[in-house]
């Protein structure tokens, strides 16, 4: 390691001084400073908590408004913020993975061991022709070596989109082509539960389809050893492209606006959006809120149970956790296998003090320790633990509670973090030590947040009332535009009957009247959430459409004990509606194309056949009618506008 740049403890010490929040008296100073002079409060932190290439001297450009940027002039690289400081501290011997596989197998590696695996990855990249502005889409496991395909992309200036590794072929292909990839990088097979899927085999249907010329390499990261088919040419092994190359590669210094990665997100209409974030603003916060919401020490060890093709993997796994440091566990598989224990399984056994996960997770193990004394929490020694989130789906107080009591013995602070793939990190979520954490509600927004409730025209609604959230002003972590679409991305996010200027995030919400906190009540649009998985009804229904029985389908979510949300839909065949068992065995056949289409969580829980939809005499499908009926309600709704009434019991009638 004689390449590593000179020590200078100085620097580092400086650096690591770590902005805690500590007392309510200190969050109200700082929400003060930061109404009092944004610009400023924000570049305090940003020059004391990252390391710049170039200082930066303009902070945020509001001119081309809502194209905002933030610390515009200023140059950094990503990766050099989350690997070289730590080598310049001399933290390289410190862990930063502990990589545990779906069959148990711990791998660990140091700081300075992924520093090298990086650096020669990367060089291996610019090898092969790759280079800053070049897309790069990443289909791969929960694995080291997926962060280090993340992580080299950032190095050399590359935009990384990672696609989640459970999506269909023709899902990777539209991304790949809409984001113009010039390389893939992918793996032989997936490992999770003990079910192995092809991913290699799945990437390359995806690579023969119309669209993809453009990506001249598929590399391969062996996690199996599985048979692959290869294109000579185009295939290469991640090992290959490492093997030889030297230890040492500068990072590339970017600007702070430079796009570090795209990452596709379902909207409520149209195809899935490339949500593009920036280098200097999204890294600050990455950080930032590892201290703010985390309390992220550097001695915790630090567990973010999401998948990296989600934006909590990217914020909270493969970029927040090492900035700040920390030693992290990564996990290969489900929270089921080998049994429902293997959550608190592994928490005992890492030693794990701060957990992050899901309701729908949770929600799912209090059944089954309900069901299994054997696994039951109590049974696993969990006093490492000091901090627990939870992130993607509200929390109902119930489940909170049991968190709170079986999982943190009734003592660790939960943070309920409320964000979007379009906020880059937590935007509302208790601060442990300053603000409280309640059950059902996500408290206050951070500091800098100018979190709102507001009415259809943009004007705030008194607490007590509910509205539509808004964040004022741009933050550094917010999307930059829509890849490709920056009209969608003025016209979904800033929407003119607001007035142009406040961030809608899509979720309707209400502050309590006495403290203020906010509570989210869930999205106001098309928005389906499944297991804290984001999806669009629209791109279900084009899945459904796109059958060849299929004349009309309409997609609606209906709340479910386990995954939050189920996916409903209402179906119309090009033939006579088919009852008993031809409607089983076609629901059956119906979910198996979406899945191939789209992937198996967009998969409808519950299929009804019909003979039509109900619509209005304009012809416009009565959704609010559909979701009514898809929870078993009694129909409150006047139907004497719609065009079929006679639909309603035949929609009945199919459950
Ligand atoms: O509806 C909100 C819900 O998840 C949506 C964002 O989904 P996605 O972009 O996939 O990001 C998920 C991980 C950050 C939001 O619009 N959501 C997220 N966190 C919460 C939440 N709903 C309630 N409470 C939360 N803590």
């Amino acid at each position: 390691m004689s390449q590593t740049p000179p020590i200078d403890r100085s620097e580092a010490a400086r650096r690591s001084q770590t902005p805690y929040i500590t007392s309510m008296a200190a969050y109200n100073a700082m929400c003060d400073e930061a109404a009092r002079d944004y610009e400023c409060f924000w570049a305090r932190h940003a020059r004391r908590l990252l390391h710049w290439h170039r200082p930066f001297t303009k902070v945020l450009d509001e001119t081309r408004a809502p194209f905002y940027t933030w610390f515009e002039d200023g140059q950094l690289n990503a990766s050099y913020n989350c690997l070289d400081r730590h080598m310049e501290s001399g933290n390289g011997d410190k862990a930063a993975i502990i990589f545990e596989a779906d069959d148990g197998a711990v791998t660990r590696i140091t700081y300075g061991q992924l520093f090298l695996r990086v650096c020669r990855f990367a060089n291996g990249l610019k090898a092969l022709g790759l280079g800053k502005g070049d897309r790069v889409v990443i289909y791969m496991p929960m694995s080291i070596e997926a962060v280090v395909a993340m992580q080299a992309c950032a190095r050399i200036g590359a935009t990384h989109s990672v696609v989640f590794a459970g999506f269909s072929a023709k899902s990777l292909h539209e991304r790949l082509a809409d984001v113009g990839a010039v390389a893939l990088i992918t793996a032989d097979e997936q490992v999770r539960g003990g079910k192995v899927l092809p991913l290699k085999s799945i990437a390359d249907e995806a690579l023969a389809m119309d669209g993809c010329e453009a990506v001249k390499y598929s590399i391969v990261y062996r996690r199996t050893g599985g048979q692959v088919k290869w294109a000579e040419g185009r295939d290469r092994w991640m090992d290959d492209v490492a093997a030889g190359q030297p230890d040492a590669c500068e990072a590339e210094p970017v600007g702070a606006e430079h796009p570090l990665f795209v990452l596709y997100t379902s909207g409520s209409t149209g195809k899935p959006k490339g949500v593009q974030h920036s280098t200097g603003g999204y890294l600050l916060w990455a950080l930032m809120t590892m201290r703010w919401t985390f309390t992220a020490r550097s001695d915790d060890t630090f567990w973010c149970t999401a998948d990296i093709g989600w934006v909590t993997g990217h914020t909270y796994i493969a970029y927040g956790p090492l900035a700040a440091g920390v030693t992290q566990v990564m996990f290969e598989g489900v929270p089921t296998f080998p049994n429902a224990g293997r959550f608190w399984e592994m928490i005992q056994r890492h030693k794990v003090s701060i957990f992050y996960t899901a309701p729908t997770a949770i929600r799912s193990l209090i059944k089954a320790a309900d069901a299994d004394e054997e696994i039951h929490p109590k049974r696993y020694d969990l006093s490492s633990l000091r901090i627990l989130g939870t992130v993607g789906e509200p929390i109902s107080p119930d489940v909170w509670m049991w968190y709170f009591k079986n999982i943190g013995n009734g003592h660790c602070p939960i943070v309920d973090t409320f964000w979007q793939t379009e906020t880059g990190g937590h935007v509302i979520a208790p601060m442990p030590g300053a603000t409280p954490s309640v059950p059902g509600s996500c408290t206050l927004p951070l500091p800098g947040i100018m979190a709102a409730i507001v009415d259809e025209t943009g004007n705030d609604v008194p607490n007590g009332h509910g509205g539509l959230l808004v964040i004022k002003r741009p933050w550094p972590s917010m999307i930059r535009t829509v890849w490709g679409d920056p009209e969608r991305f003025a016209k979904s996010y800033f929407p003119e009957e607001l007035g142009g200027r406040l961030y809608l995030a899509g979720d309707g919400a209400i502050r309590d009247k006495d403290t203020g906190h906010f509570t989210i009540t869930g999205r106001i649009d098309d928005v389906l959430n499944v297991s804290g998985h984001r999806m669009g009804t629209m791109e279900i229904e084009s899945a459904l459409g796109s059958h060849p029985l299929v004349a009309e389908a309409a997609v609606v979510g209906r709340p479910d004990d386990t995954t939050g949300e189920a996916i409903c839909a209402f179906v119309v065949l090009k033939r006579p509606r088919p009852i008993g068992d031809e409607a089983a065995r076609l629901a059956g056949e119906l979910r198996a194309w979406v899945g191939r289409e789209i992937g198996p969580i967009a998969k409808p829980k519950e299929i009804r056949f019909a003979d039509n939809l109900p619509k209005t005499r304009s012809g416009k499908i009565m959704r609010r009618l559909l979701r009514s009926m898809s929870k078993g309600e009694e129909i409150a709704q006047d139907i004497s506008t719609l065009e079929n009434p006679s639909i309603i019991e035949q929609l009945r009638e199919s459950t």
